[in-house]
């Protein structure tokens, strides 16, 4: 069995506000075990906590409850420095965006991460430049980001991940700012480090082409992840191969379009039980009504019409069930 790169339990996290919408849980109770190697795809839908847990996991922020460890260290337990040196030698973000230093120019950019790590500026330059040719942008080596285009900026960052070498590169929706033809050039990248140099990768995307190169996908709802799939998921279609998640405390989250199907939240009966499976029989409680998919986002007021939509097509929320 292989080592755990990055492992996670208990994971919860509050955004805490004084405004009138009060605190919002956007991670309701984690658990996670990556091997070294993996590569994780985590997708679920706007709002449902994706860069947050990304966040947590990487060490950027300081989740409000559980444990995470990196390479086998608690993560919860070390000093500002320590936590520093851990993550420089160990993982590398790509983020949605805002990844670049706005007055280094790409080249100085790139080797940053680098110069932080004492290599001398001469050799880190070079190899920056190399990372530069690799991602096919060398001959805007000297642009400062906002000369940059969307596309460009995100190679520039992807450089920038994969200079210092890292164990397990954490990207938040990587791909979405670049064409498709770059795109898939990012992607073939990512697959041959993941295959040949053994990386792992923790991928946030809505993506079917990211999400494809995954050895499995965790598909989170509102702080939970509620079900596991194969590699190659369709993400348009995710109740194809979907294996449902019951937590360590013994909670299984329904993905909205199964709830539909069982009849909607209420009091179940629980018959032969033996292991590995499970019998529920019953109906959505009385008083609670007959429950159905909203006719219209709670978000953007989108308006479903007839449609089966889990996902709202305009925000990306996703649809909750409510008494008719
Ligand atoms: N800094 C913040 N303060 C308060 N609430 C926040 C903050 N950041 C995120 N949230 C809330 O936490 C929840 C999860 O947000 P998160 O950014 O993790 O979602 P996401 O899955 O990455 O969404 P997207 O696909 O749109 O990037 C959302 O309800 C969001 O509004
Ligand atoms: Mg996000």
């Amino acid at each position: 069995m292989k080592e755990s790169i990055l492992q996670a339990s208990g994971l919860y996290h509050v955004y805490e506000s004084k405004a009138e919408d009060g605190n919002v849980v956007a991670l309701r109770g984690l658990h996670l075990d990556m091997k070294e190697g993996e590569a994780i795809a985590v997708v679920g839908p706007s709002g449902s906590g994706k860069s947050t847990l990304m966040k947590c996991l990487g060490g950027l922020m300081k989740a409000s409850a559980g444990s995470v460890s990196l390479a086998g260290k608690n993560m919860t337990r070390l000093t500002g420095k320590e936590l520093v040196k851990l993550r420089q030698k160990t993982v590398s973000f790509i983020f949605q965006e805002g990844n670049l230093l706005p007055n280094l120019n790409a080249r100085d950019n790139v080797a940053q991460p680098l110069r932080h790590q004492g290599v001398s500026s001469r050799k880190s330059l070079k190899l920056a430049d190399s990372m530069l040719d690799r991602l096919g942008i060398l001959p805007r080596a000297y642009a400062l980001p906002k000369m940059l285009s969307g596309g460009e900026q995100q190679r520039v960052a992807i450089a920038r991940a994969l200079i210092t070498n890292p164990r397990l590169i954490f990207a938040d929706e990587p791909t979405g700012a670049l064409d498709p033809v770059t795109s898939r050039e990012v992607l073939a990248m990512f697959k041959d480090l993941h295959q040949n140099e053994g990386v792992s990768f923790f991928i946030v995307t809505h993506s079917k082409e990211v999400a494809s190169f995954a050895n499995r996908s965790l598909e989170l709802r509102d702080g939970r992840f509620v079900a596991e799939h194969g590699d190659d998921v369709d993400v348009e279609d995710l109740s194809k191969d979907r294996e449902l998640i019951i937590d360590e405390t013994g909670t299984v989250t329904l993905p909205p379009d199964l709830l539909v199907k069982l009849g909607g939240a209420g009091r179940y009966t629980v018959g032969d039980v033996s292991s590995g499976s499970l019998k529920l029989q019953g109906e959505a409680i009385e008083s609670m009504g007959k429950m159905e998919l909203a006719s219209a986002c709670p978000a953007c007021k989108h308006d479903y019409a007839d449609s089966e939509d889990q996902l709202c097509p305009s925000c990306g929320s996703s649809r909750p069930m409510v008494e008719v």
